[in-house]
């Protein structure tokens, strides 16, 4: 079981903390006060972002961090880093996340999605550390029965490889619990993270043509593309295109922290929705993005995308009563972040 402990005396181990939500929750942590050790092999993020995370938290916090690069499924490289730090708890964002690619790439998601997680909780036995958040993703609902979905809403079989990884590890985390009850293991279900730190100094840098809506919304807005692409506009919601629930990665970070903060000195396996409960449309979410960035950004209609659900947003009660977090961003913060870090970074982290 994992002590209470206060922040300057707990060490929390992110993977995957150089990539888009990783390194706003690392800001939090170190604005909360705790001591970092992130283990990232830079697959999908830039060593920049570090210099930035110091910017953002000044040289004090910012020497509460330590750096890895290192593929989390190296068992020799992560028991190095147990060795090292007195880990208190993981916060597990390492992994591949790109719905579409998986599809084409299977065993590549499958390898190193599932690896990175058995090596890490296999390595975190032999050391005594038996506390783990996981990124998990609305993706394991499918398409929903009923709105809003609560954490009780049944898991549907995955659409594509990627969002199998998540129902999989859902599930291996669950069973460690069941073998040994000291396992405390939280499983944050995220909506749709969107949005930037409010410094226009970190944001989502995709590489490549980016597959989820609102980076490809933010690089028309900057020139990059020509137009915004909308799969289907015949959905049954009220403007005919899909409904999703977007969430500020802002709030995602302080949702990370406040699972921390609740997790200490439990045991169990638990489940949060991490969502703001509305449900947005892609065509609204361009015209938030047309507002943020002052001027009409050109869309297309094209056919409905395999896979894609009409719409889900989240019930979050459940965070908000046991964890006493709740999210704050609306849409309108949402696009002015998004479009804060894609302008003064075009290019994102490089040059
Ligand atoms: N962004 C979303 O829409 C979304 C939604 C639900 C869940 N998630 C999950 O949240 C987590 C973080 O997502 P993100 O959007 O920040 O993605 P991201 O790609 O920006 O971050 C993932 C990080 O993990 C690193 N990484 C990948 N494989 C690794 C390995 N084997 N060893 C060490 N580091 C490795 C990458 O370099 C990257 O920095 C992922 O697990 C993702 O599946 C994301």
């Amino acid at each position: 079981m994992s002590e209470q402990k206060a922040p300057a005396d707990s060490c929390v181990l992110v993977t995957g903390g150089a990539g888009f939500i990783g390194s706003h929750t690392v800001v939090e942590l170190l604005e909360r006060g705790y001591r970092v050790v992130v283990v990232d092999d830079l697959s999908n993020a830039s060593e920049k972002v570090l210099d930035r995370i110091g910017k953002i938290t000044g040289e004090k916090a910012a020497a509460r961090l330590s750096f890895y690069q290192a593929d989390v499924s190296d068992r020799a490289a992560l028991e190095a880093v147990f060795a090292a730090n007195d880990i208190d708890y993981v916060i597990h964002f390492a992994g591949f996340k790109a719905v579409g690619e998986s599809v084409l790439k299977p065993v590549e998601y499958y390898s190193n999605n599932l690896n990175t997680t058995l090596t890490l909780v296999d390595v975190m036995r032999a050391h005594g550390c038996r506390s783990i958040i996981f990124s998990s993703s609305a993706t394991v609902y499918g398409d929903p029965d009923a709105l809003p979905l609560t954490e009780e809403s049944p898991k549907k079989s995955a659409t594509n490889p990627y969002g199998w990884t998540k129902w999989m590890i859902e599930q291996i985390l669950s069973d460690l619990h069941v073998a040994n009850p000291a396992w405390n293991v939280v499983l944050l279900r995220y909506f749709n993270p969107i949005g930037a730190h409010p410094s226009g100094l970190m944001g989502e840098d995709p590489k490549g043509i980016p597959n989820n809506l609102l980076p490809y919304v933010a690089q028309v807005a900057v020139g990059k593309r020509d137009t915004v692409r909308v799969f289907g506009d015949d959905y049954d919601t009220p403007d005919g295109t899909g409904v999703r629930d977007y969430i500020h990665v802002m709030d995602l970070a302080s949702g990370h922290v406040a699972a921390l903060a609740w997790m200490a000195g439990r045991t169990g396996v638990e489940v949060f929705n991490l969502g703001t409960g509305r449900g947005t449309s892609v065509l609204e979410i361009i015209k938030a993005f047309s507002k943020a960035c002052g001027r009409d950004l050109p869309y297309v209609i094209e056919p409905r995308r395999a896979g894609d659900v009409t719409a889900n947003y989240a019930d979050c009660s459940k965070a908000k009563r046991e964890m006493g977090w709740e999210a704050t961003y609306d849409i309108d913060d949402m696009c002015r972040d998004g479009w804060n870090w894609q302008s003064m970074n075009p290019n994102g982290y490089e040059d």
